[in-house]
């Protein structure tokens, strides 16, 4: 797609190339940013152009796994809030310039369509890749001093029963390179006070509520009693999100990630951040599937490393 051709002739153009009669189509979204609509026989998901980002997913006959907030940006440039913002290639705030836009640039600027096919199953796969190019053309193209690398990105999607998603990255230049990831997924719940995550018992973390301090999560689940926001460290295994109100279970499975992050911003942090509703947190948790810190991801060139999220309902 071509940034100055009108979203109307953009979306045709896509559609000639990448639709999927009866199954996937191109779309004008929020903000007007172009999306793909996907629904098969499985289940339906929308993924924004803008970041790659999955914003919708929901199994047939079921509720919608992802939350989003009423109040997010759907802009160029702006972070998505809710679905399944991409952190690439920092996590959090970056760690020489910290006015720098936390999580980088990858959930803030367009990806290019690259690849869509309808499998014999009746999944559904749809791939993104990003370039230094399409940072370049982005009204973020300045955060590519802070990551000057040949670098990319392919964003694998497949949509059925379950949601799997698959970060690769490939270092296409002459000098290694270092980054961190995070598939950032917000999940909906009944009401976060209820729920409690499996998966994590013995686990140790750093906890950012008390400056990255190192402890260990004694209790088998974890549960939410205030503002949460922890790197959980070495953890491969899969989380299980367990929510008595909406009377469901949700499965993180993971490969090749050896962070998961656990936030939820509770009351006072949800009413600073602008563009998160006052009333929306207890509405979610975000277990997040990554490689930040001590995992972060060195590539020798012509490496790749691709980590993936398979997120499904028990
Ligand atoms: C989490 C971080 O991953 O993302 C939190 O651990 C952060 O510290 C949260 O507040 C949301 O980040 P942002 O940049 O989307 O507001």
């Amino acid at each position: 797609m071509k940034p100055h051709d009108s979203i109307t002739q953009r979306i045709e153009n896509e559609n000639a190339r990448f639709a999927i009669k009866g199954v996937l189509t191109l779309e004008a979204g929020r903000g007007a940013l172009p999306t793909v609509a996907i629904r098969n026989e499985h289940a339906s998901a929308t993924i924004y152009l803008h970041g790659a980002h999955v914003a919708h997913f929901q199994p047939k006959s079921k509720g919608p796994v992802l939350w989003m907030s009423d109040w997010s940006w759907f802009e160029a440039g702006k972070p998505v809030r809710g679905g399944v913002p991409l952190c690439w290639p920092w996590f959090g705030p970056h760690a020489a310039d910290p006015k720098l836009p936390g999580h980088g640039f990858a959930r803030l600027v367009e990806w290019k369509l690259a690849e869509t096919a309808q499998i014999p199953d009746g999944r559904t796969r749809v791939r993104f890749a990003l370039t230094p190019a399409d940072v370049e053309a982005s009204p973020v193209a300045a955060l590519l001093k802070a990551f000057p690398h040949a670098f990319e990105l392919a964003f694998t999607v497949t949509v059925g029963a379950s949601l799997e998603m698959e970060l690769a990255v490939r270092n296409t230049g002459t000098a290694a390179f270092s980054f961190e990831e995070a598939l950032h997924s917000y999940f909906a719940v009944g009401d976060v006070r209820d729920v409690r995550v499996r998966g994590l018992g013995g686990v140790k973390y750093l906890d950012r509520m008390q400056g990255l301090k190192e402890c260990t999560q004694e209790a088998d689940e974890v549960v939410f009693e205030g503002e949460t926001d922890r790197v959980y460290l070495n953890a491969q295994s899969t989380c299980e999100i367990v929510d008595p109100k909406l009377e469901r279970c949700i499965a993180v499975a993971k490969e090749r990630s050896n962070a998961t992050v656990v936030w939820n911003p509770h009351k006072a942090k949800a009413k600073a951040m602008p563009d998160f509703g006052d009333k929306e947190w207890p509405g979610m948790v975000c277990i997040e599937t990554a490689n930040v810190g001590a995992s972060a991801v060195t590539l020798k060139p012509g490496e790749t490393h691709a980590m993936k999220a398979i997120l499904a309902l028990k």
